[in-house]
């Protein structure tokens, strides 16, 4: 079965950290997002997979290529101004012949994509949603259902006294190539606010499959942070291994008066310095270094950042080469590519800070 995943959103809630990082390359658990979502399609039977695209482009094709190491056949359609999630599928229609998914390419699951296309074909339908409870679906697109799984209504971020379920579109979808029919060429157009509602005001069979396997859409800050901690907990089928207390990568020195308390990824050449503290879950990039008596505490950081003597970095993410001085303090903060935080400085919890800046 062919996949088309969409990965040319513009990541707007991640900023600061993907002026330079496409979301679908951001880092998680050392290695790019996107590597998990292909994986997990070819081992569920679709190995022909589209990229839509129109955003950093590059970065991706220069990482995965045609897919040969990941054993999947790539292939990239780039938009040249964004056709929306409906339209940058029409736009690949001349690659789709039979019954296909469609993925957000933000969106990590354990959901079963082969359970979700035999249920798509037992019910006849032309379109089926995967859905997933959450705690509150304003962010999301909610779905209403029937007792036989039929949508009822599909109605994207829903205000707070619109809220009817918790059960929300998980952003995977089975279609027909019919459906294809129904999107207008060269406009931008959206699943959400256009398409899925067409379909039902024409009665056009929608269904929905609901999982509780285990997903999170990781385009905010606190999602991205969220998943990287799952996952070194072990809460995704895709890493169970990771659960093992500490992992550590080649050429790293980490002292042995050094408190490391697990679940923490260090990757290769990092240096952990004399009564450093890492309380996990925390991941450490390759060639980053931490300082003496510094604490860091349920943090992603990405490559080559220096955190200094007694510095403490809490339930933030720092991006690559960032040097953050002694004494400083990072709490719930954000920090893009190259940012400098000066000795003994604290931006307030809750800073978002572009790449490029320096904080004194
Ligand atoms: N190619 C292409 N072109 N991709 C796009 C475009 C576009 O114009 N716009 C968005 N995308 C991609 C994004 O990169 C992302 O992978 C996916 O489409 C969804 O866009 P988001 O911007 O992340 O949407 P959202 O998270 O607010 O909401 C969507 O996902 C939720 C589940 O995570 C909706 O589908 C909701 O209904 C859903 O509940
Ligand atoms: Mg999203």
């Amino acid at each position: 079965m062919k996949a088309i995943i969409l990965v040319g959103g513009e990541a707007t809630r991640l900023r600061p950290l993907t002026p330079d990082t496409p979301k679908a390359m951001m880092p998680v658990l050392n290695a790019p997002f996107l590597g998990y979502v292909i994986r997990r399609l070819k081992s569920h039977g679709a190995d022909e997979i589209i990229l839509t695209q129109s955003h950093y482009a590059r970065a991706i094709k220069d990482h995965f290529g045609d897919g040969k190491s990941l054993g999947a056949k790539l292939k990239y359609v780039i938009e040249s101004v964004q056709m929306g999630t409906a339209g940058a599928v029409k736009n690949s229609e001349a690659w789709l012949g039979k019954t296909f998914l469609v993925l957000n390419g933000d969106v990590f699951t354990d959901l079963d994509d082969a359970a979700l296309v035999a249920f798509h074909q037992a019910k006849k339908a032309a379109a089926t949603i995967a859905l997933t409870p959450v705690a509150d679906p304003s962010a999301y697109g909610l779905i209403e259902t029937e007792a036989d799984g039929r949508v009822r209504r599909f109605l994207e971020k829903p205000r707070p006294e619109e809220i009817t379920t918790n059960m929300i579109n998980a952003g995977t979808y089975v279609l027909e190539p019919e459906v294809l029919k129904r999107i207008p060429s060269g406009t931008k157009f959206s699943f959400e606010r256009e398409l899925f509602p067409d379909l039902l005001a024409r009665g056009e069979p929608v269904y929905a499959y609901p999982s509780d396997a285990y997903w999170i859409d990781m385009g905010t800050p606190e999602n991205y942070l969220k998943l990287s901690g799952d996952l070194l907990l072990g809460k995704s089928r895709q890493c169970p291994s990771a659960k093992t207390k500490v992992i550590s990568g080649e050429g790293r020195r980490i002292h042995p008066e050094a408190e490391i308390k697990g679940p923490v990824l260090v990757d290769r050449n990092c240096t952990i310095a004399r009564k450093a503290k890492i309380t996990g879950p925390a991941v450490i990039g390759a060639g980053t270094t931490i300082g003496e008596g510094a604490l860091v505490d349920n943090a992603v950081i990405w490559q080559k950042v220096s955190i200094g003597q007694g510095a403490t970095v809490k339930n933030s993410i720092v991006a690559n080469s960032c040097r953050l001085d002694d004494g400083c303090r990072l709490e719930s903060a954000v920090l893009g590519d190259s940012v400098i935080v000066k000795r003994q400085a604290a931006p307030a919890p809750g800073s978002r800070i572009p790449p490029g800046t320096t904080v004194s």
